[in-house]
């Protein structure tokens, strides 16, 4: 077990594990003290020299960053020797920064600007004109540079080389002449991430800038369900949509990172083709349709359901006690597997969110999830069957998905519930219903290592309050 130190910060006595960083100790005991190059994900640079601190005993000044606990350290950041430090550091920063924050995205969230406001100066003391640099870079993998704004706190270099091991950036050059280099164009998965360690506004996304301030916006805590990692994410939305996606740490699971796949995840929620009402399949075309009467058709058939691996465990719960003693058949379609079992860092070849809890489930309720029980049902499609799908919400592989949708036109009728865009094969279904999507409801999926993760509402763009459940219960089987 780790031993803990005690040490006192501007009077305030604190506790943190023996050797761990200074700066971390402070930060996590809510003493704020500004800082730019130093991530907790990443190694330690010392380059900006913002996280200065003075320790009783220790004639000099020092990076609290490059600094590690000992038991009854005295540090202080709030001496009038510190404060100058941190003030003509910050002019430093700022002598050839553009100040372009109203037409910037990380204005609002940007640490030059924070720090500006409580460590400026205000009036310049430069006579010297800006040295100018490339403000408009695509750097590849939905990223862009504005190498004037950056101030070379180095964290991106740092994560290509130590996170990604791809070293597709670095710096160049000496002075005020030293910027960002592109060795090549990005090229690993996990590019976006970049985007949130910058800083400042020199490292943006190519598919957020210029869309939304971010003080218009909410985040929602919530899993990604881009795979079966399940990292911790937050969706930034507002009543018109939702913005995008960004990693909350979480040390058992991804901790500071996500990959840029799951950085997807919400575009169908508030899409425009999305489905948002009960539609009928009109000779290929979908028109809206009284909910009622389709169900009330089906009173003599024999029902049929595919679930996807997308539901909540207690969705999966509330369907198996719905459907409880009745002759409906139930079974289970897993989305294929993309790419290799796992890339080493976070993404993983499995695509079913929540593969744990539905398998968990179907055995809790006596039902077989396998392929085999796929095909039995699919096979012997009746015109006395009603089928109902539920359409995974993100379908990565279309062709995978529609030799299914292939054999439900042997049902009497064939209905998909879906969560997500309508795909053009969806045209064999008689009837579409919508059920929401991940960031409208709330539980619990099951991720690869048997955790609980949580699924939270946002905000809702669509008549998606019924799930699959509640089709089940409706039509009485
Ligand atoms: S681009 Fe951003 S993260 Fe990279 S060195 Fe510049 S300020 Fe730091
Ligand atoms: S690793 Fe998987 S769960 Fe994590 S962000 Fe990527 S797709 Fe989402
Ligand atoms: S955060 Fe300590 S020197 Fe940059």
């Amino acid at each position: 077990m780790t031993e803990n130190v005690k040490l006192t910060w501007n009077g305030k006595e604190i506790e943190a594990p023996k050797g761990s960083n200074l700066l971390q100790a402070a930060l996590d005991n809510g003493i704020e003290v500004a800082h730019y190059c130093y991530h907790a994900g990443l190694s330690v640079a010392g380059v900006c020299r913002m996280c200065m601190v003075e320790q009783d005993g220790n004639p000099r000044a020092f990076p609290s960053c490059n600094a590690t606990c000992g038991e009854g350290m005295v540090v202080h950041s709030d001496t009038p020797k510190i404060k100058a430090a941190v003030e003509a550091t910050l002019q430093f920063h700022l002598v050839n920064h553009p100040l372009d924050c109203p037409v910037c995205d990380q204005a609002g969230e940007c640490g030059l600007q924070d720090y500006y406001m409580k460590h400026g100066q205000y009036d310049s003391q430069m006579i010297d004109k800006k040295v100018h640099k490339e403000k408009v870079q695509d750097i590849g993998k939905n990223v862009m540079l504005d190498a004037e704004r950056c101030i070379l706190c180095s964290r991106c270099t740092r994560f290509t080389s130590e996170v990604t091991g791809t070293n597709e950036l670095g710096i160049l050059n000496r002075g005020d002449h030293a910027e960002i280099t592109v060795n090549e164009n990005l090229k690993n998965d996990y590019a976006q991430n970049l985007v949130d360690i910058c800083p400042v506004g020199a490292l943006t996304s190519k598919d957020f800038r210029f869309k939304q301030r971010v003080w218009f916006l909410e985040d929602v805590l919530t899993t990604c369900i881009g795979c079966e990692t399940g990292c911790s994410v937050k969706v930034s939305q507002n009543k018109n949509g939702s913005y995008r996606v960004k990693p909350v740490y979480d040390h058992g699971v991804n901790g500071h990172w996500m990959c840029d796949d799951g950085r997807k995840i919400y575009k169908h929620v508030s899409s425009p083709t999305r489905l948002s009402a009960a539609s009928e399949n009109i000779n290929g075309l979908f028109i809206p349709v009284d909910e009622a009467g389709i169900l009330n058709s089906l009173s003599d058939k024999k029902l049929k359901f595919i679930l996807s691996t997308g539901l909540t465990n207690g969705e999966y719960q509330n369907f198996f006690a719905k459907i409880k003693g009745s002759n409906a058949e139930v079974a289970l379609y897993s989305l294929p597997h993309e790419g290799p079992e796992f890339d080493g860092i976070l993404k993983r070849g499995d695509k079913n969110a929540n593969l744990r809890g539905a398998v968990k489930a179907f055995d809790q309720a006596g039902f077989d999830h396998s392929q085999a029980a796929l095909d039995k049902v699919l096979n012997s499609l009746t015109k006395s069957d009603a089928l109902f799908v539920v359409v995974p919400e993100i379908i990565y592989n279309e062709d995978h998905f529609n030799t299914l949708i292939k054999k439900v036109e042997k049902a009497a009728v064939a209905l998909a519930l879906t969560p997500g865009e309508s795909l053009a094969s969806m045209r064999s279904f008689k009837y579409l219903l919508p059920v929401p999507s991940f960031l409208e409801k709330d539980g619990e999926i099951t991720n690869f290592q048997g955790a609980g993760r949580e699924l939270r509402k946002g905000l809702s763009y669509g008549e998606t309050s019924k799930d699959v459940s509640y089709y089940a219960g409706w039509v009485n089987v």
